[in-house]
């Protein structure tokens, strides 16, 4: 199986750079794809295939997927788009056209804790009506991914810290929420790429090590940075929607985040599992806290 082509899309990125790092390295011939040849170069040294391309142009995509035995699949975000879900729905109608085309038979596709909600989520509605254009290709046998929180969401946090002293966001600070590293979603995922072991459409809930409170994780990353007595702020929803604006967000997808805010905080965006040793990854939130400070310092 190891000479059969996995292809992987948004390979820059989170969770697409861990998996095609992860599949090199056990052997396997990789097609990593993403915006930019320049971006994608350290995958080429690395031994992947790579081509670049816009991810809602299907014909880039079909001949990118074609001849892969699997497909691991995302939905990108712009904060500038000025219709979320128009946007990426673009992309996504690409994604399963193009897997349907290309006659791909295993996808892994990244979706969300929350996707089976149909709306009320911000960008996870996104992610519903995406697992609900997998249903309408039931010859393909499409793995969807729910992880909880991305402990990278908390990158975003560090020019906050570093110029205000506080952590802050709309999140009730006291609201535990599954979080995750995206090596742990890149393991999950890239194990599944190389076995596919699964049959039909299978949902599979990735929760992290242990569920956690913004107030908890705010603690932990100003333990590592040297701030013991950092505060995390729970801004109120227009700030919140206000502060993003400024920082570059459309108004609709400054919206959608603040959207998926208030369904952590009434408790709707919750694992309909429960935790078990399944679904529960290695990465403390402490490690990836020491390891994100490490990297802002280090000059790039
Ligand atoms: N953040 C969270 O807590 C969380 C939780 C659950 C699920 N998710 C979902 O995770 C997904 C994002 O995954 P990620 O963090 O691994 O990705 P990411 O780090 O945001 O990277 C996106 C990747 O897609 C590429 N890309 C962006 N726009 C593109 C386009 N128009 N055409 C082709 N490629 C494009 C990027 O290339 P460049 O390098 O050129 O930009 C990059 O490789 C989203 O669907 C999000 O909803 C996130």
């Amino acid at each position: 199986m190891q000479n059969e082509l996995i292809t992987v899309m948004g390979a820059t990125g989170n969770t697409g750079y861990e998996i095609t790092k992860r599949l090199l390295a056990a052997g396997h011939r990789v097609r990593a794809l993403g915006r930019s040849q320049d971006k994608l170069a350290e995958l080429t040294a690395a031994g992947a295939e790579t081509a670049a391309g816009d991810a809602a142009d299907p014909t880039f995509l079909t001949e990118a997927f074609r001849g892969s035995a699997a497909v691991y699949t995302l939905l990108p975000i712009d904060v500038t788009w000025a219709d979320y879900h128009a946007e990426v729905g673009v992309i996504g109608s690409a994604v399963v056209e193009a897997v349907r085309v290309a006659g791909i038979r295993h996808v892994v596709a990244l979706s969300s804790l929350g996707a089976e909600l149909p709306t009320g989520t911000g960008f996870l509605t996104s992610l519903h009506a995406q697992e609900q254009r997998w249903s309408a290709l039931p010859e393909v046998n499409v793995l969807l991914l729910r992880p909880g929180l991305f402990f990278e969401s908390f990158r975003a946090a560090l020019g906050m810290i570093e110029t205000e002293g506080i952590n802050g966001d709309s999140v009730d600070p006291d609201v535990r929420i599954p979080m995750i590293a995206t090596r742990d979603i890149a393991e999950a995922a890239a194990t599944a790429l190389a076995t596919r072991d699964w049959h039909g459409i299978v949902v599979r809930e990735l929760l992290g090590q242990r569920d956690l409170s913004y107030r908890e994780a705010t603690a932990i990353l100003g333990a590592a940075m040297g701030r013991p007595a950092l505060p995390y702020v729970q801004f109120d929803y227009d700030a919140m929607t206000h502060a993003l604006i400024e920082s570059g967000f459309s108004q609709n997808v400054a919206s959608q985040h603040v959207a998926m805010t208030q369904a952590f905080n009434e408790n709707r965006v919750v694992p309909l599992r429960g935790r078990t040793p399944d679904n529960t990854t290695p990465t403390r939130f402490e490690d990836f806290a020491a390891e994100l400070f490490e990297a802002h310092r280090r000059p790039s």
